[in-house]
């Protein structure tokens, strides 16, 4: 990953390959933001003209390269437009207005653009350490780029690749001061999550052949060992002893049989102890109820909810927060065989409850039944379970949206306001009481399949009835989030985008700080 350093450092003398500045939109026309005037200075103050020249505005996203003023190291100046000049109200007291998401994105907009390159200075905004922790994690969520499977994509560490540019090496902030404890705090904290978050992402992009459930258990063991995290992991046999119906239902048409991993994080100072329970498909074909071509290319992301809990819980173990968070990955691969599930199955669960399997392909609220019951068994203060669940879900929020859904309407709130306050987008969801009907079945107890509109609900309701009793619960179907089918925009990658990781890990401060549930 990109190292990422802090520097009082004047801009001219910065040995770097280029310098990234921010512009903001002023209402007459591109305007320097602070952190940038020693290259202002050195354009004699003239630098919003040569923006404005150059064609840039301001807008969010936008990138405007131009060389360097005479007497600068570094050759290049990086201008990336931070979006409408903040009111005067919002920038005060040292505070220079600009939201932290604004610069996230704009810090990876730059890591982005400057793949190849060895070092870059970033003169964006800096007033606080929240602004630095943004632009940290802009920086190295948005230089990362999945290349272990191109052509000589493994080799050292900073070497170019030949089908692609190196990521970005060094980023150093400007404005940032090495010694101040809370501006290193700020760079640990961006590091520690960042470098997990990535780790998600690569485990997203892997392809099935390489991530069966039971290597993905076997590098959440190595992980958990090498940050003092607990953890347990059922095969397939322990599952069968144990009684796990829903994960072993699924997994069986597989070869590749199906783990149940548990890490558990524990502080001893804590008072709280919340659970995060993630949905691990390493491959979703549907199973019997098989998906038809042009549905099922993507689905190695499958276990992305997963990757998000094992991230979240590792970051947790890396920032030593104070509250025990323990980790559910529900892993199991959806293949149609002669040992799989069929439709008309029907599935004795962890719980105890039966299940009607009708359609094979609504296989993750089977795996996260019997996780959720699980999870329950410990009491935890709450539980929030991470899935890219269903199609309905990206029908109704589109793809850079995830659905919350709860039994408890201030627990939705507060994971939905913890969302927006890191920057991913998200919406509550109600769960309808006269959904729950649809899935009324003749044989067991529940059926896996309900009406066909609010399907996003309908497997919400299905999975509440394995929580425990007066447990609180909440659930983010990330089906949209998950994996970016499209360009890479702001510090998001095409592929595997780390959805949620960000938002478990807040939730997890809040708790520790006393400031949830
Ligand atoms: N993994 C899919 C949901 C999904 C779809 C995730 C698209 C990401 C992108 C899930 O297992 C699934 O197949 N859900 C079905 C449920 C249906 C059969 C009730 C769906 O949404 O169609
Ligand atoms: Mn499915
Ligand atoms: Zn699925």
């Amino acid at each position: 990953m990109t190292a990422l350093t802090l520097s009082t450092a004047a801009a001219p003398g910065l040995r770097a390959d280029a310098i990234v500045i921010g512009v903001a939109k002023g209402a007459k026309g591109p305007v320097v933001a602070p952190g940038a005037e020693a290259v202002d200075k050195a354009y004699d103050g003239k630098l919003a003209g040569v923006l404005e020249t150059l064609g840039a505005s301001g807008a969010e996203g936008e990138l405007t390269k131009l060389p360097a003023p005479a007497g600068f190291k570094a050759p290049l100046v990086v201008a990336v437009g931070l979006g409408a000049q903040p009111d005067d109200k919002d920038a005060e007291d040292g505070d220079t207005g600009f939201d932290a998401e604004v610069l996230r994105k704009a810090a990876g907009v730059a890591a982005r653009a400057l793949a190849g390159a060895r070092k870059a200075a970033f003169a964006l905004p800096v007033d606080s350490p929240g602004a630095i922790e943004a632009i940290g994690e802009g920086v190295l969520l948005g230089a990362y780029s999945f290349d272990t499977y191109k052509e000589n994509g493994g080799q050292a560490k900073g070497a170019r690749a030949k089908n692609g540019k190196a990521p970005l090496a060094e980023a150093t902030l400007l404005g940032g001061k090495p010694r101040d404890a809370a501006h290193k705090g700020a760079v640990a904290r961006a590091v520690a999550v960042s470098e997990e978050l990535n780790r998600a992402r690569d485990l997203i992009n892997m392809p099935p052949n390489d991530l069966t459930p039971a290597i993905f258990a076997g590098i959440a063991q190595a992980a958990a060992k090498e940050h003092g995290i607990k953890v347990q992991v059922l095969d397939d046999k322990a599952l069968t002893k144990g009684g796990y119906g829903g994960i072993l239902g699924v997994g069986g048409g597989s070869a590749a049989t199906p783990r149940l991993v548990k890490l558990s994080y524990t502080h001893p100072g804590a008072e709280k102890h919340l659970a995060f329970v993630g949905k691990g498909i390493t491959y979703d074909s549907g199973g019997i109820s098989l998906k038809p071509a042009g549905h099922n290319e993507t689905m190695k992301c499958d276990m992305s909810g997963a990757a998000a809990v094992f991230a979240a819980v590792v970051s947790a173990a890396r920032l030593g927060l104070e509250v025990n968070v323990t980790g559910w990955l529900a892993l199991a691969e959806n293949m149609p065989s002669g040992s799989a599930v069929r439709p008309g199955d029907v599935l004795r669960m962890y719980s105890g409850k039966t299940v009607e399997v009708l359609n094979t392909d609504a296989e993750g609220r089977l795996v996260l039944a019997d996780a959720l019951w699980a999870a329950s068994l410990e009491k935890p203060d709450a539980i929030v379970d991470v899935a890219t669940l269903t199609g309905a879900m990206m029908l109704a929020l589109g793809s850079r949206t995830f659905g919350v859904m709860a039994n408890d309407d201030a627990f939705r709130s507060a994971v939905y306001e913890a969302a927006e306050e890191v920057g991913e987008p998200a919406w509550p969801m109600p769960l309808p009481e006269h959904l729950r009907k649809g899935m009324e079945s003749s044989v067991a107890d529940i059926a896996n399949m309900g009406e066909r509109w609010g399907g996003g609900l309908v497997a919400g309701l299905f999975l509440r009835e394995f929580v425990g009793d007066g447990i609180t619960w909440a659930h983010l179907d990330i089906a949209g989030p998950a994996f970016n089918e499209g360009g890479p925009f702001g510090y998001t990658p095409k592929g595997g985008t780390g959805s949620a990781v960000r938002t478990l890990v807040r939730l997890a401060e809040l708790t520790a700080a006393g400031d949830l549930g």
